[in-house]
């Protein structure tokens, strides 16, 4: 089964839009590999818009591989990308352009399928720019679900049609294994803030099969590259991709893995974070106490654990409180938890009944949790 975790990898689109080419993907694959990323889970390696010519092939429809930025066309980088031992994933659009006004897929839904699995595809991303007005959504998902279908390769499907007519409700039907389910990140605290909190009540739609997508993470880009912005800190960036893994959200990386510092490889690879991510049961969290902007949440694991984070999105320092009640653990019980935590593998002890927990502006605490006496 595909998407029986949430997928992992790196997407082109965040540090380089339009600037692709076969050198870049070659040397990211070889620093997925390097840098470890590809033991830590990091698989999949994703080229988003921009990988074609402006027309399709006047005589056989098909789109064609850029000449320039991929002269030695689209098999020959997947064949180094697999390789590697990664996984390849290719972009196209359910509309008739992509949004950076490329060919899209639409009417020709399964020549492109035909054609991905041509490459050597194992993933394709799907987006929703230049539908036809009066186009039926969740039937253009339909399409390219029974496309990649009849292809004759197991192909990731990633719904990209940003929480457009209800995703949530009908794509897992299509056969979509993640979906996009907010607008475009950009790498700030505010965009990541805003996508991580329109997304506190979907929580349950993210499930084994079919994954909430709330965007490829920002982190290592402090302000660099295509979505760069205002730029993030080293807190901004924990707090990042411990909400994605509390979300159980699909993890692709979106900095130039290239340049990565040590310190954002061990936060990417923090193996208790990448647990929690991964969690073959996929269960929501759910949120124990609710200050708006600074939240607790909990997320019970598949080993009797649970994950605890406290979060402040705000721009003051707090305290967040833990009502062990409200986590379903009343005083009576006698029960409390064993927290450690996720960061620096430290174990605080038993706690009970409540805890008042400081987190600073932007930042979190995490904890992995075992029921105690
Ligand atoms: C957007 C999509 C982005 C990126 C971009 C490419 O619609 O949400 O993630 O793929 O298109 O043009």
């Amino acid at each position: 089964m595909l998407s029986k975790t949430p997928p992992m990898g790196f997407n082109t689109w965040n540090t380089f839009g339009e600037n692709i080419n076969e050198k870049v993907i070659m040397e990211t694959a070889d620093a997925m590999v390097e840098k470890g990323l590809l033991d830590a889970g990091y698989n999949y390696l994703v080229i988003d818009d921009c990988w074609s010519e402006k027309e399709r092939d006047p005589e056989t429809g098909k789109i064609v591989p850029d000449h320039i930025k991929f002269p030695n066309g689209m098999k020959y980088v997947s064949d180094y990308v697999h390789s590697k031992g990664l996984k390849f994933g290719m972009y196209s659009c359910a509309g008739t352009k992509t949004c950076a006004i490329y060919p899209g897929s639409f009417d020709h839904e399964f020549l492109d399928a035909e054609t991905f699995a041509e490459y050597g595809a194992d993933f394709l991303k799907y987006d929703f720019c230049f539908v036809p007005q009066g186009a039926n959504g969740p039937l253009l998902y339909r399409k390219m679900g029974m496309a990649l279908k009849a292809c004759g390769r197991e192909i990731l499907f990633s719904a990209c049609n940003w929480g457009s007519d209800n995703v949530n409700t009908w794509i897992r039907s299509t056969g979509a294994h993640m979906y996009r389910s907010t607008g475009d990140i950009n790498d700030s605290f505010v965009s990541m803030k805003d996508i991580a909190l329109s997304q506190v009540d979907n929580l349950a739609y993210s499930a084994v099969g079919c994954f909430n997508d709330i965007d490829m993470l920002t982190i290592g880009m402090y302000g660099k590259g295509n979505v760069g912005s205002t730029g993030c800190n080293d807190i901004d960036y924990k707090t990042q991709f411990t909400i994605w893994c509390m979300y159980s959200a699909p993890l692709m990386l979106g900095g130039d893995i290239r340049t990565f510092s040590e310190d954002t490889l061990k936060l990417v690879t923090n193996k208790i974070l990448l647990r929690i991510n991964q969690d073959e049961e996929a269960r929501p969290a759910f949120i124990v106490d609710d200050g708006g902007k600074r939240k607790v949440f909990a997320k019970h694991l598949s080993n009797n654990e649970i994950a605890i984070m406290c979060v402040n999105f705000g721009d003051n320092d707090e305290g967040a409180n833990i009502y062990f009640e409200n986590l379903g653990i009343p005083a009576a019980s006698g029960y409390g938890l064993e927290m450690t935590d996720v960061y620096t593998g430290e174990c605080i002890g038993v706690k009970k009944e409540f805890l008042r927990l400081p987190v600073a502006a932007h930042d979190c605490q995490c904890f992995i949790c075992k029921l105690a006496k």
